[in-house]
C-alpha cells in the first residue's frame, strides 16, 4: 500500500466559495476517493488562506475584525464542503498556532541557507493578487493583467528571497521525467519564464499587520504567498514537537509516494517557480507533480468575482443534489482546459446521462428483472458475452484515464459501457419474452449481463458520485459497498437475490418548467415570456431552439458509398473521444477530398439512422439553393466542439 498526498490550493477568505473554488476540491475529493478504492493510503489537504492585505480590507469595510471575517466565511467552506461530500483529512487554516509554526520552521531554514537580503521592493502593486508586476505586464492604465483593476506603486524595504539563484535547478526539475509540471503546456510556459531570467523575489510586507510577523524583523510581516504555500507542509507537522512529525515523514519528507497539488492555471507561477524554489532553499522534497487546471467561464470570462459573474453551487446542490453537481463538472471540463457554465448545460447534462442514460437503464433492467424472477434478481448469471468485453475495455480505459485525472474520459468510458448494454437489450428485446411468458436461462442471462454491466459502471462512479453510485448499486442488487476496485472485475452481480423496487434515481427536468421558476435563470424565462406572448405565430421558443445542439466540427475523413450516388460518408471530429461518422447528401456537389480539413456545422444530438445500411450520428448544416447544397462554415476556425448558439 502506497501512500498519496493530495492538496487542493488553500481559499481566501474576502469572499464566499464560487464554482471555481468548489471545482478543485470535488476534483481532488474523486481522486482522493479513486486512489483509496485502489489501495493507497491517502493524505487529502484543503484549507483556507487568511491573512493579507485583501483580506484585512473586506473586515475593515465591514466593521469587522480579520479574524471574524476568516471565521464566518471558513464556516461557509466547511458547509459547502459537507454538503458537496469531501472527504479531507484535513483543513487548515493560516491563522492556526500550527500553520505558524511552520512558516517560522521554512523561514529559519531558508536564513539557515543565506538566502534572504534586505532591500528595496519598488513596483506596481495589485492588493488582489498581493503581487508586483513590471510596468511592460500591467494592463492599460496600470492596472492588473489578471484582475483589471488599478494597481498601486510600492516603494518599501522588503526581506528578499534570492530565487534568481533557483534558475536552473528549476529548469532541472522541469526537464526531470515525468515533467512534475502538467498538463505539458503549462509546463513550456513555466520553463519559458524561468528561462527569461528570474529576478529576486520579496517575501516581507512592511507595516501590514494581518500576517504572520517576519520572524527577527520587526515590522515585516511574512509575503502572503510565501505563508500560504507553508500551508501544504504545517499540515503535516511541519515545524511541529518532533513526535507530532509522523506524517511529514510518512507522506513528504520520505519521498515515498506522489505528492500532487492541485492548482488553477492562474497561481501555476507560485507553485511551480515559487514554492519549489523556497523547498529546494530550504533543503525538504519537492512535490512530484503540480497540476494546474483551466477556469471555469461564464459568458466567456472566468467566472470571479471582480468581473462579477459568480457561479455559486449551493442553490443547484438544493435543487439536484450534490453528487449530479459533482457529475457534471467533472464530465463537462476537460480536466486542463476551459469550460463554460451555464444552466442550460447543466440541464442537458442530467437529462441526457443522469435521467436517460443512468436512471432509465437501470429502472428498465430492475423492472424486468423483478417481473420475470419475482422481485428478485435473475437465477442464471452469462460467462461470456458482448457485455462481459465491453465492460472488459470500459474499465481498463476508465483505470487508465482515472489515473492520468481525465475524468472526462473516465466518465464517457462508463456511459460508453451503458450505451452498450441498451443496445443489447434493443437487440435482444428480454421483453418481448418475459411478455409472452418465457423467463427461461437466455433471458436470465440477457438481464444478468445488464445488470452487472450497470454494476460495474456503478463502482466506477464511487469516486465521482459516491451517494448515488451506492444507491445504483442497491438498486441493481449490490448492497455492500465495495472497499476496493477489485469490484470492477466482471461477474459479481448476485443470483436470486432480492430487488427493490426501483427508485426514481434521477426524474427529468422540464426545462421550460426549470426556466421559468429557478430564480437563478430570471433572464432565460424573462426571454421565454416574451416569445410566449407571441405563440400565434410559428415562431419556437428559445428553449425549443436549445434542444438542438449544434456544434461546429471539423471533418477528418470523406468517402463516397457504393451503390449510393448522392451519399457520403463523413468523418467529423467533434471534441469527442472519438471522431462521429456522418453521412451526408452532398456526394453530387462535393468531392470527398474537398471537405477533408474543412470546418462545418452539426447537428449533434439527432438520433442516429442508417441510410443505406451506414450509420450517420448527426447532420451537417448547409444552405439549400434551388436544392444544392451549400456547406455552412464558421467566419474562423474554431476548436472542434464549439457549440452554435
Ligand atoms: N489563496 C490563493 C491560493 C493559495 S494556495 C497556497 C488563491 N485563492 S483563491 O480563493 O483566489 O483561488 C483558489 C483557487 O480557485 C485557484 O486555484 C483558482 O484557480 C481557483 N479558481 C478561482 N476561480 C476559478 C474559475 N473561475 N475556474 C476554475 N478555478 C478558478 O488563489
Amino acid at each position: 500500500m502506497g501512500t498519496f498526498y493530495l492538496s487542493t490550493p488553500i481559499y481566501y477568505v474576502n469572499a464566499l466559495p464560487h464554482i471555481g473554488h468548489s471545482y478543485t476540491t470535488i476534483v481532488a475529493d474523486a481522486i482522493a476517493r479513486y486512489r483509496r478504492l485502489s489501495g493507497d493510503k491517502v493524505f487529502f489537504l484543503t484549507g483556507t488562506d487568511e491573512h493579507g492585505q485583501n483580506i484585512l480590507q473586506t473586515a475593515e469595510e465591514k466593521g469587522i475584525s480579520a479574524q471574524e471575517q476568516a471565521d464566518d466565511v471558513v464556516s461557509h467552506y466547511y458547509e459547502l464542503w459537507r454538503d458537496l461530500g469531501i472527504s479531507h483529512d484535513d483543513f487548515v487554516r493560516t491563522t492556526e498556532p500550527r500553520h505558524h509554526a511552520g512558516v517560522a520552521d521554512i523561514v529559519a531554514r531558508i536564513d539557515a541557507a543565506d538566502d534572504f537580503y534586505v532591500g528595496k521592493h519598488e513596483g506596481w502593486y495589485c492588493p488582489s493578487c498581493e503581487t508586483f508586476y513590471t510596468e511592460k505586464e500591467l494592463g492599460a492604465d496600470k492596472t492588473c493583467p489578471d484582475h483589471g483593476r488599478p494597481t498601486e506603486w510600492k516603494s518599501e524595504e522588503n526581506i528578499f528571497f534570492r530565487l534568481s539563484k533557483y534558475q536552473e535547478p528549476l529548469l532541472d526539475w522541469y526537464r526531470s521525467s515525468p515533467g512534475p509540471v502538467q498538463p505539458a503546456t503549462r509546463s513550456n510556459e513555466v520553463m519559458r519564464f524561468v528561462e527569461s531570467g528570474l529576478r529576486d523575489l520579496s517575501v516581507s510586507r512592511a507595516g501590514l499587520p494581518w500576517g504572520v510577523p517576519f520572524p527577527g524583523h520587526e515590522g515585516q510581516t511574512v509575503y502572503v504567498w510565501l505563508d500560504a504555500l507553508t500551508n501544504y507542509l504545517s499540515a503535516l507537522g511541519l515545524g511541529g514537537a518532533a513526535g507530532e512529525a509522523g506524517l511529514l515523514e510518512e507522506y513528504w519528507l520520505s519521498g515515498a509516494g506522489p505528492r500532487v497539488h492541485l492548482v488553477g492555471k492562474d497561481i501555476l507561477r507560485f507553485h511551480a517557480v515559487y514554492w519549489p524554489a523556497f523547498l529546494l532553499s530550504a533543503g525538504l522534497p519537492l512535490p512530484t507533480t503540480v497540476w494546474a487546471h483551466g477556469w471555469w467561464l461564464r459568458d466567456q470570462r472566468k467566472v470571479s468575482k471582480s468581473v462579477g459573474n459568480i457561479v455559486q453551487l449551493e442553490p443547484l446542490i438544493d435543487r439536484f443534489g450534490s453528487d449530479p453537481v459533482r457529475y457534471f463538472l467533472l464530465r463537462d471540463m476537460v480536466f486542463g482546459q476551459d469550460a463554460s457554465f451555464s444552466d442550460e448545460a447543466f440541464v442537458d447534462r442530467f437529462n441526457s446521462d443522469l435521467a436517460n442514460d443512468l436512471g432509465n437503464t437501470v429502472s428498465r433492467l430492475v423492472k424486468l428483472s423483478r417481473t420475470a424472477y419475482d422481485g428478485k434478481t435473475p437465477p442464471e448469471a452469462c460467462g461470456d458475452n458482448p457485455i462481459k468485453s465491453a465492460a472488459e475495455e470500459a474499465v481498463k480505459g476508465y483505470r487508465e484515464a482515472m489515473d492520468g485525472f481525465a475524468f472526462h474520459k473516465a466518465l464517457s468510458h462508463l456511459w460508453r459501457l451503458l450505451s452498450e448494454v441498451n443496445q443489447y437489450l434493443v437487440a435482444r428485446e428480454p421483453w418481448k419474452s418475459i411478455g409472452a411468458g418465457n423467463t427461461d436461462s437466455s433471458v436470465s442471462r440477457v438481464l444478468w449481463n445488464g445488470l452487472e454491466g450497470v454494476r460495474i459502471v456503478a463502482t466506477g462512479l464511487l469516486p465521482v458520485m459516491p451517494q448515488v453510485a451506492q444507491e445504483v448499486l442497491a438498486a441493481v442488487g449490490t448492497t455492500d459497498v465495495p472497499s476496493d476496485l477489485s469490484a470492477l472485475e466482471w461477474g459479481r452481480t448476485p443470483l436470486s437475490v432480492p430487488l427493490p423496487e426501483s427508485p426514481q434515481l434521477f426524474p427529468r427536468v422540464d426545462k421550460k418548467v426549470f426556466f421559468s421558476t429557478e430564480p437563478d435563470s430570471a433572464a432565460v424565462a424573462k426571454q421565454q415570456k416574451n416569445v410566449g406572448e407571441e405563440e400565434m405565430t410559428d415562431e419556437i421558443t428559445i428553449d425549443k431552439f436549445f434542444e438542438t445542439q449544434l456544434k461546429v466540427g471539423t471533418v477528418t475523413a470523406a468517402a463516397a458509398i457504393p451503390k449510393a450516388k448522392k451519399l457520403l460518408k463523413i468523418a467529423v471530429d467533434l471534441g469527442e473521444d472519438e471522431d462521429r461518422q456522418l453521412v451526408a447528401g452532398v456526394a453530387e456537389h462535393y468531392d470527398p477530398e474537398d471537405l477533408v480539413g474543412k470546418q462545418i456545422v452539426v447537428v449533434a444530438n439527432l438520433k442516429p439512422v442508417k441510410l443505406m445500411g451506414v450509420e450517420s450520428r448527426g447532420m451537417m448544416l448547409a444552405g439549400s439553393a434551388d436544392g444544392r447544397p451549400i456547406l455552412i462554415h464558421p467566419d474562423s476556425a474554431v476548436p472542434p466542439g464549439t457549440p452554435v448558439k
